[in-house]
């Protein structure tokens, strides 16, 4: 494909030394993507879009902070150096949300001093109960969402995620109660780039600054921003300076009527990591089911499954293995290995299964689905037995590997064979 980030040669490369199937990151688009942020007071890289310990310290490395919404994150965040020890003066560089705590994050928080952006009355609760006693984020449910799909909506009646907007008031109480301020506001509704929606987002938090008052100190635009999956839309990427300004208008307008500065932040996960990454497969077999040509790889969704889930496109290039030309196309449904029907990459929402204008590939050639560094690795499971595939950073034109393929031995670790 000719606007993919590697080069043949590199995807070859890999497979040689890692085999497949395997992750391929590149280290300058994340940079460069962190870059295009920075008009942002704060970047907070929302971790779960990729949480490799090499990805999210290459993300300290460029100036941005992350967002943690589990005990593991937090303990990733310490561990790639980020530190907890909030105070006043600084920008947590880690932001504990989650709409709940269960206990190993609400002890890790109360060791590390981490910063809480709370989603339930619940959580203020259960912090004064454990002794704590800090600044608080409300991540707040402005009573409207956004997106296709229920599994992507975050905002509205029918989300669990955030406090009501009509709720903001008890919250300040309850925390004020217990010795605590809430000085900062969230909202993470993923607009996209629907500007008109994203204004009312923007005006919802100016009414929810109006409820909370003068001790707040930071909003933040949550993240959401989209990254173009389909040639299609290459030519056509968010406008982040339109973005910003929408958001920096709001943090104006709510800094002028508290009468005093408010700083602004943006939690992007997608953003920055999606464009970085591929998953390269091998082809297995090339077969015919009637007239319909499939292609059947070694990587499945137990490594993506934004396909099976969602419904997502990712681009699928194909390189050859032996450096042969490719072309003549044919309409081709690509499928993975598992014991599953719906393992199928070429499919759309529903799981109606459609076909791809690949090049005409063999046995043995390299099979490249593209964009999936943001929910690729990170949502991989182990389904069917199957072990997480290695990841591989290129910096500098150097391969680098930042995560081993797993072990069958790790694999079974855990588990043990009981006598009955
Ligand atoms: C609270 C929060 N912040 C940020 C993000 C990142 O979203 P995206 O990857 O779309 O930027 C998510 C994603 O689910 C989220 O739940």
């Amino acid at each position: 494909m000719s606007n993919s980030i590697f080069s043949d040669e590199i995807i070859r490369e890999g497979v040689a030394q890692y085999g497949t199937p395997f992750w391929l990151y590149d280290r300058a688009t994340i940079e460069k993507r962190v870059q295009e942020l920075k008009c942002f007071d704060t970047v907070r890289f929302a971790q779960k879009a990729c949480p490799n310990l090499s990805i999210i310290s290459l993300i300290k490395k460029c100036g941005a902070v992350v967002d943690a919404v589990s005990a593991g994150e937090i303990v990733r965040a310490l561990r790639a150096g980020f530190k907890g020890d909030e105070s006043d003066k600084q920008v947590p560089q880690i932001v504990y949300t989650a709409d709940i705590f269960d206990r190993d994050a609400l002890e890790l928080v109360k060791k590390y001093n981490i910063h809480v952006n709370v989603g339930s009355a619940d959580m203020i609760q259960q912090l004064a109960d454990a002794g704590v006693k800090s600044n608080l984020t409300l991540r707040v449910n402005p009573g409207f969402g956004h997106g296709h799909s229920q599994k992507t909506n975050t905002g509205g009646p029918l989300s669990k995620h955030g406090v009501w907007h009509s709720q903001i008031k008890d919250c300040v109480k309850l925390a004020q109660a217990n010795g605590m301020w809430i000085t900062g506001l969230h909202m993470h509704i993923g607009s996209g780039s629907d500007f008109e929606h994203l204004s009312k987002v923007c005006d919802a938090m100016r009414d929810a600054s109006r409820r909370l008052g003068s001790h707040l100190r930071v909003i933040s635009a949550g993240g959401g921003l989209p990254i173009p999956y389909k040639e299609s839309e290459k030519g056509n990427r968010i406008d982040v300076k339109a973005y910003y300004d929408l958001w920096d208008k709001a943090r104006k307008d709510i800094a002028q009527s508290i009468g005093h500065d408010v700083a602004l932040e943006v939690e992007p996960g997608r953003y920055l990591v999606a464009e970085s990454a591929v998953l390269v497969a091998e082809i297995r077999a090339v077969k015919f089911q009637e007239d319909k040509l499939f292609y059947l790889v070694d990587a499945g969704f137990n490594d993506l499954v934004r396909p099976s889930f969602y419904g997502s496109y990712h681009a699928i290039s194909i390189v050859s293995k032996d450096g042969r030309k490719l072309d003549s196309e044919k309409d081709v449904i690509v499928a993975g290995p598992l014991c599953e029907s719906g393992d199928v990459f070429t499919q759309e929402e529903g799981g109606f299964v459609v076909t791809r204008k690949l090049p005409e590939a063999k046995v043995g050639d390299f099979l490249v689905l593209h964009d999936a560094g943001a929910y690729g690795s990170a949502m991989s499971s182990n389904y069917n037995s199957r072990r997480y595939a290695p990841e591989i950073l290129l910096s500098n034109g150097e391969l680098h590997v930042i995560r081993e393929r797993q072990t069958f031995e790790q694999l079974m670790e855990n588990e043990k064979i009981i006598a009955l």
